[in-house]
C-alpha cells in the first residue's frame, strides 16, 4: 500500500471510531444521565443485577400520591451487612446518625394543576417501566417533566378517560 493510502485509511478508521463512540454515547441506556445525587445510588445494581423489587423500596406507590424515596433505615437493613465499609454506605450512616434525610434530588415533575395518582394506573396493571423507562438498566435516573400529551396519548391508546379537564385537573 502507498503511504497516501495508509493515511486515508487511518483517517477513515479514526473517523468511524469517533462516530461509533458518539452514537453509543447518546444511544446506550446507561448514558441517560440525570442530575448527580448525594449518593450515587444505582438502580442498575439494585434492580437489574440484584433484582430487588421496585415496591420493596417504593412501597407506597400504589396507595399514596407520594410514593417517596426509601428512608435511610431501609438502606441500612441491607447495608449494615453488605459492603458496610464502603465510603458511600458510611455517608448513609452519617445521615442516619445525624437524623438527616438524604437530600435526594427530585426527578419527576407534573404541572402543579394536574392530578396524578399512581393507584389507578398500577391497579390497571401498567408496568412501572411503561412510564419510567428501563429504570433497572440505569446507573443514574434522568429528569423528567410530564406534559399532558403523554398522559393523553396513553389514555387514548388504552381507552382510558380522556376528558382530562374533568379527570386530571383540579
Ligand atoms: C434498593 C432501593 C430501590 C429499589 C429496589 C428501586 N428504587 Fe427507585 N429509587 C430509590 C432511591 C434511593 C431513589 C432516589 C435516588 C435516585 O433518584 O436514584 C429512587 C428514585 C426513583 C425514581 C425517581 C423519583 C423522583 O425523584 O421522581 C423513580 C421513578 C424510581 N426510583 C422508580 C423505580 C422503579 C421503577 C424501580 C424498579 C425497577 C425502582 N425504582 C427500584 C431506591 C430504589
Ligand atoms: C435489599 C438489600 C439492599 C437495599 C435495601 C439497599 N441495597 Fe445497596 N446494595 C445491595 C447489594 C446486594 C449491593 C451490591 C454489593 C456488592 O457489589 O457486593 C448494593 C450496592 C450498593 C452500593 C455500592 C455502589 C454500587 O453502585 O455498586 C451503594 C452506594 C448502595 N448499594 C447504596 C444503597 C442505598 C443508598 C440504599 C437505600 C436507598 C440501598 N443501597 C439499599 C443491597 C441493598
Ligand atoms: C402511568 C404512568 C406511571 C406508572 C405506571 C408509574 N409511574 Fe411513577 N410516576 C409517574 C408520574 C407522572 C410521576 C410524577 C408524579 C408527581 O410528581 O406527582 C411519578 C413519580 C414517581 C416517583 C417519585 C414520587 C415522589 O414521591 O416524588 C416514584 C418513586 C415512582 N414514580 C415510582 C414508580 C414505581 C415503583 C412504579 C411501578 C410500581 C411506578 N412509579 C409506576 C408515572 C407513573
Ligand atoms: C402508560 C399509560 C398511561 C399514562 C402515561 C398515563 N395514564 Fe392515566 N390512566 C391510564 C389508564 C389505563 C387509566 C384507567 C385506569 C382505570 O380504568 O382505573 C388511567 C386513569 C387515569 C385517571 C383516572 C381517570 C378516571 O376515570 O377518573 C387519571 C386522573 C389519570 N389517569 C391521570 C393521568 C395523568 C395526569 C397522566 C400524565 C401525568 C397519566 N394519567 C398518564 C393510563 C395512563
Amino acid at each position: 500500500m502507498s503511504k497516501n493510502a495508509i493515511v486515508i485509511l487511518t483517517t477513515l478508521i479514526t473517523g468511524l471510531a469517533i462516530a461509533v463512540f458518539i452514537l453509543l454515547f447518546y444511544k446506550l441506556p446507561y448514558s441517560a444521565i440525570g442530575p448527580e445525587q448525594p449518593i450515587p445510588f444505582s438502580h442498575n445494581v439494585h434492580s437489574g443485577v440484584k433484582q430487588i423489587q421496585c415496591q420493596y423500596c417504593h412501597p407506597y406507590v400504589a396507595y399514596s400520591n407520594h410514593p417517596g424515596i426509601p428512608a435511610v433505615e431501609k438502606c441500612l437493613h441491607c447495608h449494615n451487612y453488605i459492603i458496610a465499609n464502603h465510603p458511600w454506605i458510611k455517608k448513609e450512616h452519617e445521615y442516619f446518625n445525624t437524623n438527616t434525610s438524604t437530600p435526594w434530588v427530585k426527578l419527576n415533575y407534573v404541572a402543579e394543576h394536574v392530578l396524578f395518582n399512581h393507584q389507578r394506573h398500577i391497579n390497571s396493571k401498567i408496568a412501572c417501566t411503561e412510564c419510567h423507562g428501563q429504570v433497572q438498566n440505569l446507573q443514574r435516573l434522568p429528569h423528567k417533566t410530564w406534559y399532558m400529551n403523554e398522559c393523553i396519548t396513553c389514555h387514548f391508546k388504552k381507552g382510558a378517560n380522556v376528558d382530562c379537564w374533568l379527570a386530571c385537573h383540579s
